[in-house]
C-alpha cells in the first residue's frame, strides 16, 4: 500500500524523518544516526503523532545498540529512560521503549539486538496499516447504526493521519476510508492551535487524499455544532486509562463537551497499545507543557507583545462521559466503561 507521505523511512541502513515542522510548505527529511538524534526529533516535534513517536523510539533503541554494539543490560534500560523522557504524554513512546528492553533481556549478547530491533520496527509500522484499517470499518459499522448510510460531515482535531502514524492513520484514517466508501459530505478540520496541526498536516494530507474539506479555527467549533454542520467527531489519543479518560491534543476536551451538549457523537479512535491500566482516571495522566513561544512567536516573529507570557499545555484530557465510543484494531467500546476497557485493553 503505497502512502500518500512518508514521515519515517529506512533506506539503504539510513533513518530519515520528515521534517513535520516545515510541513506543508517544504518537505525535507532529516538523517537520524544517534539515539540524540531520535530524542530531539521526538521533543522538537520532527516527528509527532503517538503511534509514530512510539515507532522512532524503536529506532532510537535500535540506534544506540548500532553504535554501542558492546553496551550491557544496565546502560541498555539507562539509555531507554533517557529516551522515554523525551515526551512524556503519549503512553506508545513508553510502550514501545519497554517492549525493547524485554527484547533484550531475552538476549545474552546485546549486539544481537540491532538487526532483531531493525525488524521489529519495520514490522510494526508495516503491521499498522490492517489495524488502522480495521478501526476505520469499526468507526463506519457505528455510524452506520446512528445515521444509515447517507453522507456525514466528519470533525477532527489536531494530526492522526499518515504523518502521524505512518500509514492511513486513525481518527484520519476514519475520514479517509469513510471517503472511499462514498460517505463523507463535508470535513471539517480544526486548526490545532499553537502548533496547528490541523491547518498545516491535516489538510496538507486530505489535499493528497483528494478530499474536499474546510479548516476551521477551534472557537468555531460550538457555532458548526449548532447549525447542525458536524454529523460526528473523530479524534485520536495519546494515553486512554482505566476509566477511558483520554489525553489527547489541548483542545479535544473543549470540543466533546460541546459535543455532549449538542448531542453529536463524539468518538476516540487508537490502537490498544494507547491504553495504560496503570492509572485509574485522567486526572492521574502527566500532561506536557511545551515552550510558550509556540504561542507567542509564529517561526521567528513575535505575534504577542514580547513581554506578553503564556501557558502551553500540549494536551487534555477528555472525561470517559462525553465520549460516545473508543474505537480500536480489535473492535469497539461504546458504552465507554471500566469492564470494557479492561476488556479491550487485554486483547493486546
Ligand atoms: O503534539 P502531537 O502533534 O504529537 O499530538 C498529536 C495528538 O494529539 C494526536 O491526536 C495523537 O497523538 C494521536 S495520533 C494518531
Amino acid at each position: 500500500m503505497k502512502s500518500i507521505v512518508e514521515p519515517l523511512k529506512y533506506e539503504k541502513e539510513i533513518l530519515k524523518l520528515l521534517d513535520q515542522r516545515l510541513l506543508p510548505l517544504e518537505e525535507v527529511y532529516m538523517t537520524a544516526k544517534t539515539i540524540e538524534d531520535c530524542y530531539r526529533a521526538i521533543q522538537d516535534m520532527v516527528v509527532r503523532g503517538a503511534p509514530l513517536i512510539g515507532f522512532t523510539g524503536i529506532w532510537g533503541m535500535a540506534l544506540f545498540l548500532k553504535n554501542n554494539p558492546k553496551v550491557v543490560q544496565p546502560q541498555f534500560e539507562q539509555a531507554a529512560e533517557y529516551l522515554k523522557s523525551a515526551r512524556p504524554t503519549a503512553v506508545n513512546l513508553a510502550y514501545e521503549i519497554d517492549r525493547c528492553v524485554e527484547m533484550a533481556k531475552k538476549e545474552t549478547h546485546l549486539s544481537a539486538l540491532y538487526p532483531k530491533l531493525v525488524q521489529h520496527a519495520l514490522n510494526e509500522m508495516n503491521n499498522s496499516y490492517e489495524k488502522n484499517l480495521a478501526m476505520a470499518k469499526f468507526a463506519e459499522i457505528e455510524l452506520q447504526k446512528i445515521y444509515g448510510d447517507r453522507p456525514l460531515n466528519l470533525m477532527t482535531i489536531c494530526n492522526t493521519g499518515t504523518l502521524a502514524c505512518g500509514v492511513l492513520g486513525t481518527a484520519l484514517g476514519v475520514i479517509v476510508h469513510m471517503n472511499q466508501q462514498k460517505k463523507v459530505k463535508e470535513v471539517y478540520a480544526s486548526e490545532t492551535r499553537p502548533y496547528l496541526q490541523g491547518s498545516r498536516l491535516t489538510s496538507f494530507e486530505l489535499i493528497k487524499e483528494g478530499i474536499d474539506h474546510k479548516i476551521v479555527v477551534e472557537g468555531a467549533a460550538s457555532y458548526l455544532m449548532k447549525n447542525k454542520m458536524v454529523d460526528a467527531i473523530f479524534a485520536g489519543a495519546d494515553r486512554i486509562v482505566e476509566n477511558g479518560d483520554t489525553a489527547n491534543k489541548v483542545g479535544t476536551s473543549s470540543l466533546s463537551i460541546i459535543a455532549k451538549y449538542y448531542g453529536i457523537p463524539f468518538f476516540i479512535v487508537a490502537p490498544v497499545s494507547s491504553f495504560d491500566l496503570s492509572l485509574k482516571t485522567g486526572d492521574q495522566i502527566e500532561i506536557e507543557l511545551r515552550d510558550q513561544n509556540e504561542i507567542l512567536k509564529y517561526k521567528d516573529n513575535y505575534i504577542a507583545h514580547p513581554d506578553a507570557k503564556a501557558l502551553n499545555p500540549s494536551f487534555d484530557v477528555t472525561d470517559h462521559s462525553c465520549i460516545t465510543g473508543i474505537l480500536c484494531e480489535n473492535g469497539a467500546i461504546n458504552p465507554v466503561t471500566v469492564e470494557n476497557v479492561r476488556k479491550m485493553a487485554g486483547s493486546r
